[in-house]
């Protein structure tokens, strides 16, 4: 969704605004500007499409000045024209204002700036915001602190005004704001990945927090205008992991990093002796504990997948009935929650809106409340008060790889965490143990599968328009994330389902040549996935299938097979993903495609 970054400092802003923004391209947009204070007048420059653009206009239409304001925009009021891209002015263009975010009551307002004889520009919510701001009076503080009252909905803003050409005044209700403290410099942005490279020591705003920066100074106000102070947090993630190192693709570097994720989130929760791990009742009080009776995960996406093999995990392991559910679903039903549930929000980024709803509601309920997550201080990470941090460093490819990886290794750990507080813990549990410590090295071998497979696969799935996807078992939330991958980076039509099921619709698609891809499963759901493999070729579809190295009875049926390492079945999920994400990787750079930032999708969904 929409990236921010504002700067005051001694540089010339355009290039560290440029820089900034390009941090921010990940995380997907359509349209993309900047305003710069300088000279009798805010200089804006915007354009529609890629950030190519705007530096091709930078070029030709350079601007001045130390201190100024950016903006990638993910489409939400309007489509993505260079009139509806941000920065917004007000009428007079004293006011420049940039915007992540929805306004509920953009209707309203609208029409109360046209009944007042306000002529509005654009499209966008955000131009009222600007409006409104231009018609206050005082500082741009004091002006945010006069508008606040009438903006409804989720926000995150970061506005200049030509009067202060020092300053530039930051907000938030919902989608995150951090604010990068520099020697001399300061910087805001919607997410640190366009900060490290300038600084580590950050402040995260609260909803409700006004910031004004300066050069040399931050000030922080609360809604009613008194003064606030807020932590300063120091980051721990390498700047050099925000860079591709080599690789030709973000997404590619990321499926490589998984060994090195994987151990640093095993190693992070092993106690000391290396036999179990440090997540005894994930930090709940033993009354809390002894109250447990049912868990829910919660989360969008990916993430929603990795929920799905954890509850397998969850169940198998602790015997306690684990519902998952669409964390957007969850928060607009009556889910059954109390202080006899434990609700884990599990999210990469931390900041989907719709996950962050969903925990909001669940900590009201009484419930225990938990976050899977993958960035420390994110807004999941700071409503939790149990944290369960997946070291998977910043992922920066839309299409979510490590990230998910390691939410697998979070949902064993838990139950080891849960087991050990419910005195369940046995051989099992070191035996998971010893099988985490070996998973590394097995995703390793996953990882070593040849490009010239690779190339055959490709050649099954880029040419067709649609595939189907079949798992059984744990390894059937993998056939769906197999699919998701393919269909977010390829734009190639693709569909999981639990194999069993294949009878009841989807076998209708299957003729000559259909492309089924196959997540083939241990124990008794193998013979089972055969059968239906066979209910496939009959019908002539081309069966690829992924399977571990014991599988030799799917040589009989599979056109194609992808050899993974055997691991503990509870942790096969996360060796089976690994050449299903290499799959979609291939087919979409065969088709020549935007692998790290598909059209339409955003890596951090921030609004509803
Ligand atoms: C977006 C991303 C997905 C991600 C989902 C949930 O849709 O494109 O890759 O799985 O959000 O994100 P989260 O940060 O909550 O895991």
């Amino acid at each position: 969704m929409c990236g921010i970054i504002g700067y005051v400092g001694p540089d010339e802003v355009v290039p560290v605004l440029l820089d900034g923004l390009r941090r921010l391209e990940y995380r997907g947009y359509d349209s993309a500007g900047m305003a710069v204070l300088g000279h009798d007048e805010i200089g804006i420059l915007r354009a529609a499409g890629k950030l190519g653009n705007l530096e091709q206009k930078a070029y030709h239409e350079p601007l001045h000045g130390k201190v100024g304001i950016g903006h990638t925009r993910w489409a939400t009021h309007g489509a993505p024209t260079e009139a509806n891209a941000h920065p917004q002015t007000d009428s007079g263009g004293q006011v420049a204002v940039v915007h992540n975010g929805i306004l509920e009551n953009y209707g309203r307002l609208r029409h109360e700036l046209l009944d007042a004889g306000v002529e509005l520009q654009s499209d966008t919510d955000t131009e009222l915001i600007a409006q409104l701001l231009g018609r206050e009076e005082g500082s741009l503080a004091e002006r945010v602190l006069a508008v606040l009252p009438r903006l409804e909905g989720q926000y995150a803003v970061v506005a200049v005004h030509q009067a202060e050409p020092d300053v530039v005044v930051a907000f938030r209700n919902g989608p995150p704001l951090v604010i990068g403290l520099g020697e001399e410099e300061n910087l805001v942005a919607s997410d640190v990945t366009a900060l490290l490279h300038r600084t580590r020591r950050v402040v995260y705003l609260e909803n409700g927090d006004i910031a004004e920066i300066r050069r040399d100074a931050l000030r922080l106000l609360d809604v009613s205008g008194g003064e606030i102070e807020r932590a300063v947090d120091t980051l721990v993630w390498d700047a050099a992991r925000v860079e591709k190192g080599g690789y030709r693709h973000f997404m590619l570097k990321e499926i490589f990093e998984q060994p090195d994720a994987i151990r640093n989130t095993v190693r992070a929760y092993l106690d000391q002796e290396r036999r179990g791990v440090n997540l005894d009742g994930l930090g709940f009080s033993r009354e809390e504990l002894v109250r447990l009776r049912r868990i829910h995960l919660v989360a969008c996406g990916t993430s929603w997948h990795a929920c799905l093999v954890g509850k397998f995990v969850l169940e198998e392991l602790t015997g306690l009935p684990t519902e998952v559910d669409y964390a957007s679903e969850y928060r607009y039903r009556t889910p059954l929650v109390g202080d006899d549930v434990l609700v884990i929000g599990v999210t990469q980024s931390g900041e989907t809106a719709d996950t962050l709803a969903a925990m909001e509601m669940a900590r009201e309920a009484g419930a225990l409340l938990a976050t899977v997550c993958n960035v420390r201080g994110s807004s999941a990470w700071r409503l939790a008060p149990s944290q369960i941090l997946t070291q998977a460093g910043p992922e920066i490819g839309v299409a979510s790889t490590k990230a998910f990886t390691t939410q697998l290794v979070a949902m064993v750990l838990i139950a080891l965490g849960l087991r050990s507080a419910r005195g369940l813990a046995d051989e099992t549990d070191a035996e998971l143990v010893s099988g985490l410590q070996r998973l590394p090295q097995a995703v390793e071998r996953a990882l070593a599968i040849d490009d010239e497979i690779f190339a055959l696969g490709t050649e099954m799935l880029a040419d067709a328009t649609d595939s189907l996807y079949l798992g059984r078992g744990i390894l059937y939330p993998i056939a769906l994330e197999g699919a998701l991958k393919l269909k977010e980076i390829s734009y190639l039509h693709a569909e999981g389902y639990p194999a069993g099921e294949m009878k009841h619709g989807p076998i209708a698609l299957l003729q000559e040549g259909f492309p089924v891809v196959a997540v083939v499963p241990g124990g008794t759901n193998r013979n089972k996935l055969i059968s239906n493999l066979m209910e496939a070729r009959a019908r002539g579809a081309a069966v690829l299938a992924v399977a571990d190295e014991d599988a030799d009875e799917i040589a009989d049926v599979a056109d194609l097979t992808l050899r993974v390492p055997k691991v503990h079945s509870l942790l096969q999920p996360v060796v089976t993903v690994v050449p299903l994400q290499l799959l979609a990787y291939h087919v979409a750079v065969e088709l020549g495609l935007d692998v790290d930032q598909p059209r339409n999708l955003a890596k951090s969904v921030t609004v509803e």
